[in-house]
Formats: structure tokens, sequence, C-alpha cells
């Protein structure tokens, strides 16, 4: 532990709150969990051993283990009790702007001066929030995702009013509990993960609307290739392998054959293309490189994909 973290309130004890208290936790940080009945904090303790459990049979953890973790999980009704010697607050209630801004004020009234007030929100303003307490500098957005106990990744949200200090105790804070953060420079809707699944959601229910293709064979061409590249490549860097020009004329392409605003190449493709980053091909594009950090990730992709595809009884080689 360190950066004068020790003692953490998640506000709200349900799918996500008690994965986030499971978490801290977990972690070694003192946690207290806060909802508004005694039966919710009672099924959010049970989630978390159960939770806790599968990870022993995994062989993650010993039994004894357990124990130590629950010991630091405590519960409370109220939050003014919760919070009053806490370092770090997670709000985490229901996604109601209403009930979140009361949530806020009340943390506010009664948490220490030096503790930070994170939201887990995953679409409300979190600049509104901070405006209703008197250390909006001290607000961020705090966004894991589901199951929090497992998923790695959590978007640091920032405001016009969240102060640097905040967002580096906040992400010093998220890699002390095994997570990756990532930073989303300016309240986005949709931050970073929800906006780009978005993307594909709305795409693949639109096929199906249009009836290009079956539920089933959509979900197929995912599985089969978007979600066999996704776990060591980002989309940015999947252009600059395939090529920002073959990418932006495809799109172009896309774009006159519907004339649907979403499919239009954003300029910075066409930019790319004029100015010659073209991506691995010329050593530039979204990521520079040199030659050798080329042949290494090519070799990299190739040999998980191999790796995959046989695990998966998915590559064929004849006569084997
Ligand atoms: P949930 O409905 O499972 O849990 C919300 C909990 O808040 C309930 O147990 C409720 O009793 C409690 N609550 C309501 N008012 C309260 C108050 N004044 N004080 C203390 N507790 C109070 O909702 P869920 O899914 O856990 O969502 C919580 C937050 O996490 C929301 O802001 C949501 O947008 C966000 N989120 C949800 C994700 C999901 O996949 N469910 C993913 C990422 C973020």
């Amino acid at each position: 532990m360190n950066f004068g973290i020790k003692k953490v309130a998640v506000l709200g004890a349900g799918t996500m709150g008690h994965g986030i208290a499971h978490v801290c936790a977990r972690s070694g940080y003192e946690t207290v969990m806060v909802d508004v009945k005694p039966e919710i904090l009672a099924r959010a303790l049970d989630n978390i051993r159960g939770e806790l459990g599968l990870l022993v049979d995994k062989e993650l953890m010993d039994k004894q283990d357990v124990e130590a973790i629950m010991s630091r999980i405590s519960t409370e009704l109220s939050i003014a009790k919760a919070v009053k010697d806490v370092d770090f607050v997670i709000e985490s209630v229901v996604e109601d702007l209403e009930v979140k801004k009361k949530v806020f004020k009340e943390v506010d009234e009664n948490a220490p001066s030096h503790a930070i007030i994170g939201t887990n929100t995953s679409t409300l303003s979190i600049t509104e929030l901070a405006k209703v307490t008197r250390r909006p500098q001290m607000v961020v957005g705090i966004h894991f995702w589901n199951p929090p106990h497992l998923m790695p990744l959590v978007e640091i949200v920032k405001t016009e009013f969240t102060s640097d200090e905040v967002i580096k105790i906040t992400r010093k804070f998220i890699e002390d509990i095994g997570k990756v953060p990532v930073l989303c420079k300016k309240e986005a809707p949709g931050y970073l993960g929800v906006r780009l699944q978005a993307a594909i959601v709305l795409e693949a229910v639109r096929m199906l609307e249009e009836g290009v293709a079956s539920a089933e064979d959509i979900d197929t061409a995912v599985k089969m290739t978007l979600g066999l590249r996704y776990p060591i490549l980002g989309p940015l860097q999947i252009v600059d392998l395939g090529g920002v020009d073959v990418f932006y004329y495809a799109y172009n392409y896309l774009y006159n054959a519907t004339k649907e605003e979403r499919f239009k190449p954003p300029k910075t493709l066409k930019e790319m293309v004029e100015k010659g980053k073209l991506g691995v091909k010329t050593c530039e594009g979204f990521y520079k490189y040199t030659p050798e950090q080329v042949e290494k990730i090519v070799k990299f992709r190739d040999e998980w994909l191999i790796d995959q595809l046989m695990n998966r009884g998915l590559l064929k080689v004849k006569g084997k």
C-alpha cells in the first residue's frame, strides 16, 4: 500500500459495488461497504465469499486467505459514518443523478478533507456530481467493468475540475489493486470502452435488422475475426498493421456506397494517407516503429494466433 490510501468506502453493494469492494479488500485495503438495507449487504458479503471461493478452487489463493480478506470488509447503512475516516470513496449506487447528487453531498460533508471521491457511473455527468461538493478538484470518474473483481480495465475520467494530483493518485490506486488504468482526458459520453462497444453492437443490430445475416453468423463473424485479434491488438494498431491507406479507401468506398454518415472516414485518416503515414509499411501510422519492432509485433501476433487457434481446434494443417 502506498500514497496514503489505507481505507476505502464503496457506496452501493449491488452488481458492481460488491465486486469493487471485493477487489479492494483482496488487494489489502480496509474496505467499508454501504447500502440501504442489511439484507443487501448480507447478500453482497455472500457473493464476495462465493467469488473468492472460486479463486480458491482455481488454486489462485489459499482457503485461509479468504478469511483474511473478508475480515477487511465492514458494512454500514449510514454513509456519514462509513466515510468519516476513509481516504478514497467509490460511489456505485443506482444510476440516478438525483440519488447520486444526494450521496455526493453527504460524502462531501462527512469525509475527511483529503479524501478523493470517485464515481463508477457509466453515463451520468461527473461534472454535475463534482459541482454539489466543496471539493470538485477531488472528484474523479473511476469506471470499472463487470464483473469488477475480474475485468482488468478501469477507466479514469477527468472532469474540467479534477486535479492532476488526483488523477495521479487514482491511477496508482488502480494499479495497486491489480487493474489496468486508462485515462479519458475529458468527459466524453460512453468514455472509451462503452463507446467502442456501442459502435460494434449497434452495427450488429443494424445488420440483423437489414437481414444481412443471422444473429448466429454475425456473432460468429466477430468471434472468428475481431475477437481473436483484440486481446493483443487494439483497433488503431490493427489499422497500422493492415495499412492506413487500405482502411481509408475501404471506408471511403463504404461511405460512398451507403451515404451513411457513420461510415465517413474521419479527416485524420485522409491526412495520414496524404502524409505517407501508412502504418508499419512506412514505419509510422498511429504509432512509430523501427523495422525490428515491426518484425517483433508481426511474429508475436502470428504466434498468439497459432496458439489460440490450436487450443480451440481451429487450425487445420494438412496431413496432421
Ligand atoms: P445495482 O442496482 O446492482 O446496485 C446499486 C445499489 O445501490 C443497490 O444495491 C441499491 O440498494 C444501492 N443504493 C441505492 N441508493 C443508495 C444510497 N443512497 N446509498 C447507498 N446505496 C444505495 O446497480 P449496479 O449495476 O451495481 O450499478 C451501480 C453503478 O455502477 C451505476 O452507476 C452504474 O451505471 C455503474 N456501472 C454498472 C455496470 C454494470 O454492468 N452493471 C458497469 C459499470 C458501471
